[in-house]
């Protein structure tokens, strides 16, 4: 099980960073990389949590730094970038996860309330994505953005989640194309469920649920931010010199089709709820 730290590859003098870095997996990337010896810049919309993150990532020895902006507001997500820029230079690491999520049947869903979920995880993903270029290391910059089995699995009180993520997909295969000759790697990264994360706790919230969603991984277990963190610290690295446009799952095979599985039966009552009328 992959719970210990290994310290295989160093990443001392590289800068990383982490949109939505301040809690959950993001977080625990972002650590991860602090271990691994890179200095750590963190971004999401509420300043406290961008303070306790990097009082964290300092305590693990890192030169951390930090800021707070809403990923869909471009000019503000582009500030804090530059800030990051400014202090560390140019990144060698970009992993994009901001993301929001609750479940929702669709017909329980307000246009809004679509919107405002594919604005955070799509839109949000281009903002930081696009306004970070300028900022990217080329060659040699690995971006990661985040994503969920919802991108790949059609899942039932996630159709807000699948749309926004398969979007989020589709950017990190374009972005490999376009911005391949300059030296810029592109991929994605869909973690399983997670132990101990808001978006689990949204989703699976009973220990009832826990169990359908652990019998429903192939590995029979819940994973940790540690195993994304790995694999993650993986593409940055230079044995993934020559990996780019690949959407990488770290989910102990979940999305194999286990996870729309399970939600089918978790999300029956909200289904139930709102009927098939309007
Ligand atoms: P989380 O702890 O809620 O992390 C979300 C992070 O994004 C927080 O730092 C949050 O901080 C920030 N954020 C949210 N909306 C934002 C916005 N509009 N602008 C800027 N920052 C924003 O959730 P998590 O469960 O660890 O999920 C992290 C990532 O993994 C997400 O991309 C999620 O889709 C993906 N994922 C999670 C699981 C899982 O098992 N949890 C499974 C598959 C995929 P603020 O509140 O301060 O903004
Ligand atoms: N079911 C149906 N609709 C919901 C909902 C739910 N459980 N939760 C929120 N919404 C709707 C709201 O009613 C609103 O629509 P309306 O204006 O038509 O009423 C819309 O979503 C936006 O809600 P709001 O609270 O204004 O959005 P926000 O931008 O402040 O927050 C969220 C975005 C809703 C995604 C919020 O849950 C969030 O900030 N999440 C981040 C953390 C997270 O989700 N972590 C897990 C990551 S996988």
């Amino acid at each position: 099980m992959a719970t210990e730290f290994v310290q295989s590859i160093d990443l001392t003098g590289k800068t990383v960073f982490v949109a939505g870095g301040t809690s959950g997996i993001n977080l625990g990337i972002a650590e991860d990389f602090a271990r691994a010896g890179a200095r750590v810049a963190v971004m999401s919309r509420r300043q406290e949590k961008v303070d306790a993150a990097v009082e964290r990532l300092t305590e693990l020895g890192a030169e951390a730094m930090g800021g707070s902006a809403d990923v869909r507001d471009y000019a503000a997500t582009e500030a804090v970038l530059r800030d990051a820029h400014d202090r560390f230079g140019d990144f060698d690491v970009m992993v994009s996860g901001a993301a929001g999520n609750f479940p929702a049947a669709a017909l329980g869903l307000s246009a809004n309330g679509f919107k405002s979920v594919v604005d955070i995880d799509l839109l949000g993903t281009f903002n930081v994505l696009r306004a970070s270029y300028p900022f990217l290391r080329k060659p040699g910059a690995s971006v990661i953005n985040i994503s969920a089995p919802q991108s790949v699995l059609p899942t039932v009180t996630q159709a807000h989640v699948c749309a926004a993520k398969a979007g989020v997909d589709m950017l990190t295969k374009v972005l490999a194309l376009e911005w391949g000759p300059a030296g810029v790697r592109v991929n994605g990264v869909i973690p399983g469920p997670i132990d101990g994360t808001e978006g689990m706790a949204r989703l699976a919230p009973t220990e009832e649920d826990r169990a359908l969603v652990t019998n429903s991984v192939p590995l029979r277990r819940y994973g940790t931010p540690r195993d994304v963190a790995n694999v993650c610290r993986f593409l940055a690295s230079p044995l993934a010199d020559y990996v780019s446009g690949v959407v990488l799952a770290t989910d102990g095979g979940w999305a194999l089709g286990g996870a729309s599985a399970t939600m089918g039966v978790i999300g029956q009552p909200l289904l139930d709820a709102v009927g098939s009328e309007a």
